[in-house]
């Protein structure tokens, strides 16, 4: 089944177009890592399938969801569709267990109890049980971002997205939030991931979608694509990043 299908999505700022006419499917427990250089369109790919950007052309369906028909429910979406960032924003002011159970109140209307029940299990999830009642500035960068992930997780979406989440991590924190996705995708969640984590995507993503020029160019099985590159624009990006 497939849990996200664009058909021709063309995206533009202003005069710029970013997408170029993306067709592509997701399937429900698929892991696709996307790569690409700098400004080839991969946050804004995941950006117009969570609704954050509108598109000018084309059609996505994420879920069950058509995203890009008129008056379609982005609340509704976004409780399907999880997303995090490469920066954090957890709210300071509130602790770990309060920043996880707030979308679910809020949005969900789940009761204090119910809320608080669902944010230790997503905490724990991450490996921070123990930071249950810490505030933000008490936890390092990665404790902060597996936070993030919890609190995503806690609106118990259908897809992840994460969009370079460790991109800002100092290199020794890395590894723990690698390895929560790692629990993820063990789990069966489907997920999109934005990453310069060649090995993580050689080693735990299903498929590998390489973008260049607002263009998917190449798209195919994870460690054959990364292996046995079949364009030269991919060569050469992987021969960049991996140095
Ligand atoms: N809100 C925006 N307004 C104008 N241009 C944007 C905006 N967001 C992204 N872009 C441009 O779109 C292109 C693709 O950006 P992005 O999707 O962020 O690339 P990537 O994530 O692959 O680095 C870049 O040229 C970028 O400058
Ligand atoms: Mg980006």
């Amino acid at each position: 089944m497939s849990l996200v299908k664009l058909e021709n999505v063309v995206k533009r700022f202003g005069a710029l177009e970013v997408l170029k006419g993306i067709s592509m499917t997701v399937e429900k427990g698929e892991i696709v890592a996307v790569i690409g250089r700098s400004g080839s369109g991969k946050s804004t790919l995941l950006r117009c399938i969570n609704a954050l950007e509108p598109v000018q052309g084309g059609s996505i369906v994420v879920d069950g969801i058509e995203v890009t028909a008129e008056g379609a429910d982005h609340n509704q979406l976004r409780a399907r569709v999880g997303m995090v960032f490469q920066s954090y924003n957890l709210f300071p002011h509130l602790n770990v267990e309060r920043n996880v159970k707030l979308a679910p109140k809020l949005v969900r209307r789940q009761s204090d109890a119910q809320a608080s029940e669902l944010a230790r299990r997503m905490v724990a999830k991450v490996g921070l049980a123990d930071k249950l009642l810490a505030y933000p500035d008490e936890l390092s960068g990665g404790q902060q971002q597996r936070v993030a992930i919890a609190r995503s997780l806690a609106m118990q979406p259908t897809i992840m997205l994460f969009d370079e989440i460790t991109s800002a991590l100092d290199p020794e924190l890395v590894g723990e939030v690698l390895k929560v996705l790692e629990g993820l995708a063990d789990e069966g969640m489907t997920m999109m991931l934005v990453t310069h984590e060649m090995n993580f995507a050689k080693n735990v993503a299903n498929r590998v979608i390489f973008m260049h020029e607002g263009r998917i160019h190449e798209d195919g099985p994870a460690r054959e694509t990364l292996l046995a590159p079949k364009t030269p624009e991919l060569r050469s990006f992987l021969a960049a990043v991996l140095h």
